[in-house]
């Protein structure tokens, strides 16, 4: 059976019991930061075990891809290594959300085993939890499992839940016992049954986990039951498919060979077995499908991970001595052998090959020299000064940083690569080495902040109450506290700097990118001028800038005056910078993340995730689309609504960021909707334009847009209006005809340039001409030494050789100034060759005038300094080389 027809079969048959067919879920969990991956079948139906979600229907099955890379469950580190471990691997799955239970789920497995695929029911091996006899004697008794096929697994360490019978999806959420089947491979091949102490080798392979979902997990350890019993089976495809086919080595099935088979045709491999070739398999899929899902190469979470992964692929190919990028070529048969049962594969197949070949490159660059490193490292003879453990074959933290850092080796590839020649890393080392250099980094971005709130005075304020969603302006609002040099300060006097707390306030502080407000607090007294406002402990809003007048004192009343002018251009370009993110989602793909923003009252900067610079169509398609939508002049709207219901109301959040329970989500047509605690405008139309000034790259991965709105816009468009205007004066030419006239002046300019080479080369020609008649003839040689100001080295050249032709048996020097320097240029030719040599020659007068020399026998060049030096050393040259010649 063909690993599709495996996927069919399966479908089909929990069809026929009554069970909806689900599509694969993406490798992202959606909404569930606690996770990285997708590891198993469940993860979709997370919140469903738990009680928070409801289907239409109770009984599930599909195809899921999953990946085993990072967290909990991770098999990187294996594969390679044994026949079974995958990163990416496919998992036939069904479940019961609260309707069957135990009896239907082992007897449905046991059915379509033996009866729908006929494996032979003696190869078939079950283990249960070790204290769930009802299981057991299902398998038992209504199966008809012999007693000596059957295992119980479980608590024999004194650690209940971390045993191998009991499934946890991650350290927390749904968990609960299993049963698992086991395959015989047969006695040729080594390994004893589950439980026994080689259960690791190959032999007994576990097919199909049915786990019996009884709990949710607190990350505390404490477990308290689900609303109602679940089921939640898993059975790996690749497995499946190995036993299927009569092969033991998961990667000796269809599927993988064909993949094995075009890694080695592009690595140029001949031997089929070679474990790299598995590697670059296994990995190809991993990579191609976090890609898929809307993972990039990054450093950082998921996107290191997926880079960590192409690495490792890479380090293997050139292992294979596959030098040049390869890797993403393997994306057509993959697409071949996937394509049909993974759509979203075939669609994205060109992003795939992109982003892929971009991190081949960038890491091509540095893979040669990071092993040239390690290499050197991995010598048994090697010493470290100051590293405890020179002799025991560990490589140093200090070399693992340095290729992390320098040659973007992730240290888990160079624990790889030393594991296989028995060395480990001195991971301690290395992560002493990673602490010093966040510890710089920091020190490095550390602002002078005077912005501080003492703790005595966070504890005891209200949170401020912010007013300036509505108003700019608010009277007689109370001064809390003031804060000098980080410490409460009952008054303040003329000229003093502070922080003020207010009450309320209108004045938005700085945060999600938006600068904070400025203006001014006023009373009877004076004036506080507000230069910035800034957020403290999440809560208080300070009002940062310097006081004028009489004493202020706290609990004093002021009014506040936000400048509304430059609110008003910040707004705008804060609404634009959401019309942005969605048109970028929409020109470009989901993979589009918002990475940081800065919205100022002069312009908006946006960073996003997305691999390549964007080209000027695409900018030009984005800044359509956005300004598309502020003609639409749709409303903005916002609402306060529970987290989850913004979610499901399809905003769009940031990963990573800390929500509160209730969450502002702006929306502006249908374009955009957005969490967002900022200020916006009211209708798409106020932001008039949208132009943006540049893209660029700020790191792997990540683009920055920079952009201008309103006012700002206009005057731009006006700047380069008027720029355009001034290069239509200069060229005597308006609009479109600026453009031919440049062609036109630049057409002209190449023909000046080769006339003008035509030109020097004539006149280097007639100036050898005089040259040669005048040579000094010195026992047979003539010798030739002169100055050619105005010829460029290139003619310098040309000069000697047409000098050599002419005067056959010669030692030729041409010097030629320009700016103070010289240029020399010598020859010798004929007779004179084996008795003088040109590089001397040049030598010799470079030597006089400062300068430095050398070249072949008959050929050579130098250079000095234009003085009067130079002259006096042509003069002499020809007798000098009379001297060398007897
Ligand atoms: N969730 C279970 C597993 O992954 C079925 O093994």
């Amino acid at each position: 059976m063909k690993t599709s027809q495996i996927r069919s079969a399966f479908l089909e048959f929990f069809r026929s019991k009554g069970h909806t067919i689900v599509p694969s879920s993406s490798l992202v969990p959606s909404n569930d930061p606690t996770l990285l991956f997708t590891n198993s079948g469940m993860v979709q139906f997370k919140n469903v075990f738990l009680g928070s979600e409801k289907l239409k229907f109770v009984r599930a099955a599909d195809v899921q891809r999953c990946l085993r890379a990072g967290g909990k469950h991770n098999d990187l580190d294996s594969v390679g290594y044994t026949a079974r471990h995958h990163t990416f691997f496919e998992m036939l799955g069904n479940w019961s959300f609260g309707d069957y239970f135990k009896r239907e789920a082992i007897a449905w497995a046991w059915e379509f085993l033996t009866g729908v695929l006929k494996l032979e029911k003696d190869r078939l091996w079950v283990t249960v939890y070790h204290t769930d006899d009802e299981a057991y004697a299902i398998w038992n008794e209504e199966i008809g499992v012999p007693a000596a096929r059957i295992v119980r697994i479980g608590d024999n360490k004194g650690a209940p839940f971390a045993s191998d019978n009991f499934w946890q999806m991650a350290d927390t959420g749904p968990c609960g016992p299993c049963t698992e089947i086991f395959y015989d491979h047969g006695a040729d091949i080594a390994g004893g049954p589950p439980g026994s102490p080689d259960e690791d080798g190959d032999r007994y392979i576990e097919i199909w986990n049915l786990v019996f979902m009884q709990f949710d997990r607190a990350a505390d350890g404490t477990l308290t039951p689900l609303p109602a019993p679940c089921v939640d089976t898993g059975m790996g495809l690749e497995r499946l498919a190995a036993v299927l086919q009569h092969v033991h080595s998961n990667y000796e099935i269809d599927l993988f060979q064909r993949l094995i088979g075009e890694a080695a045709r592009l690595t140029h491999t001949g031997d089929l077995e070679n474990k790299s070739l598995r590697v670059i398999a296994d990995h190809i899929r991993a990579c191609a499908f976090l890609i898929v899902d809307g993972v990039l190469p990054s450093n950082e979470g998921r996107g290191y991970v997926l880079r960590r992964i192409i690495r490792r692929a890479l380090r293997h190919g050139w292992m294979l001595g596959q030098k040049r990028p390869f890797f993403h070529a393997m994306v057509p048969v993959l697409v071949e052998v996937m394509g049909d049962a993974y759509v979203e594969l075939t669609e994205k197949r060109e992003l795939v090959e992109s982003a892929l070949r971009k991190e081949e490159e960038r890491f091509g660059e540095t893979l040669e020299n990071g092993m040239r490193l390690l290499e050197s490292a991995l010598k048994e003879d090697t010493q470290y000064v100051g590293t405890a453990s020179s002799s025991s074959r560990v490589v140093p933290g200090k070399i693992a940083f340095t290729l992390y850092d320098t040659y973007g080796f992730p240290v888990d590839l160079t624990a790889d690569i030393a594991r296989e020649r028995g060395w480990t890393v001195d991971m301690a080392g290395f992560e002493a080495e990673m602490g010093q250099q966040r510890e710089r980094a920091r020190s490095a971005s550390q602002f002078d902040s005077k912005a501080t709130l003492p703790a005595e005075l966070a504890s005891a304020l209200p949170p401020t109450n912010f007013l300036g969603y509505e108003m700019l302006d608010a009277d007689g609002v109370e001064v809390l506290a003031i804060v000098r040099d980080g410490r409460a300060a009952p008054a303040l006097d003329d000229g003093d700097e502070a922080i003020v707390i207010l009450d309320r306030t209108p004045f938005y502080a700085e945060s999600g990118g938006q600068v904070g407000d400025t203006g001014v607090l006023t009373s009877a007294d004076g004036r506080f001028e507000v230069a910035d406002t800034v957020k403290l402990g999440g809560v208080f809003h300070a009002h940062v800038g310097r006081w004028r007048g009489g004493a202020l004192r706290a609990g004093a009343r002021v009014d506040a005056r936000v400048d509304g002018a430059r609110r008003q251009a910040t707004v705008l370009n804060h609404s634009a910078t959401h019309l942005l993110h969605a048109a970028l989602r929409k020109e470009l793909g989901t993979h589009v993340q918002q990475k940081g923003s800065l919205v100022a009252p002069d312009r908006l900067r946006f960073d996003f995730s997305h691999f390549q610079p964007l080209g000027a169509d695409e900018l030009r398609r984005i800044e359509d689309l956005v300004n598309a939508e502020v003609r639409r002049n749709s409303e903005a709207q916002v609402r306060e609504m529970a987290y989850q219901d913004a979610l499901d109301f399809g905003a769009l959040a940031l990963f990573g960021e800390k929500y509160g329970d209730e969450v502002r989500v702006l929306r502006m047509g249908e374009f955009s909707t957005e969490l967002c605690g900022g200020t916006h405008v009211g209708r798409t139309g106020d932001i008039g334009l949208f132009k943006i000034l540049g893209e660029s790259g700020v790191a792997a991965g990540v683009r920055r847009i920079e952009a201008v709105t309103g006012a700002a816009a206009i005057a731009h468009v006006a700047e380069e209006e008027a720029r355009l205007d001034e290069i239509g004066s200069l060229l005597s030419a308006h609009g479109a005809e600026v453009v031919d006239k440049l062609r036109q002046l630049f057409e002209r300019q190449k023909k000046l340039e080769r006339e003008l080479e035509s030109f020097k080369a004539r006149a280097a020609s007639s100036a050898t001409q005089d040259l040669a008649a005048a040579a000094r003839e010195i026992g047979g040689i003539r010798v030739v030494a002169a100055r050619v100001d105005g010829l460029d080295a290139k003619a310098l050249r040309e000069g000697v050789d047409g000098l050599k032709q002419k005067l056959a048996d010669c030692v030729v020097l041409l010097a030629a100034g320009a700016d103070g320097k010289v240029a020399l240029v010598g020859g010798v030719h004929g007779a004179a060759l084996g008795r003088i040599k040109a590089g001397d020659v040049v030598a010799h007068v470079a030597a006089l005038i400062g300068g430095k020399g050398g070249g072949r026998p008959d050929m050579a060049q130098g250079g000095g300094i234009d003085s009067p030096a130079l002259d006096a050393a042509l003069a002499a040259l020809p007798d000098w080389v009379g001297q060398r010649l007897s």
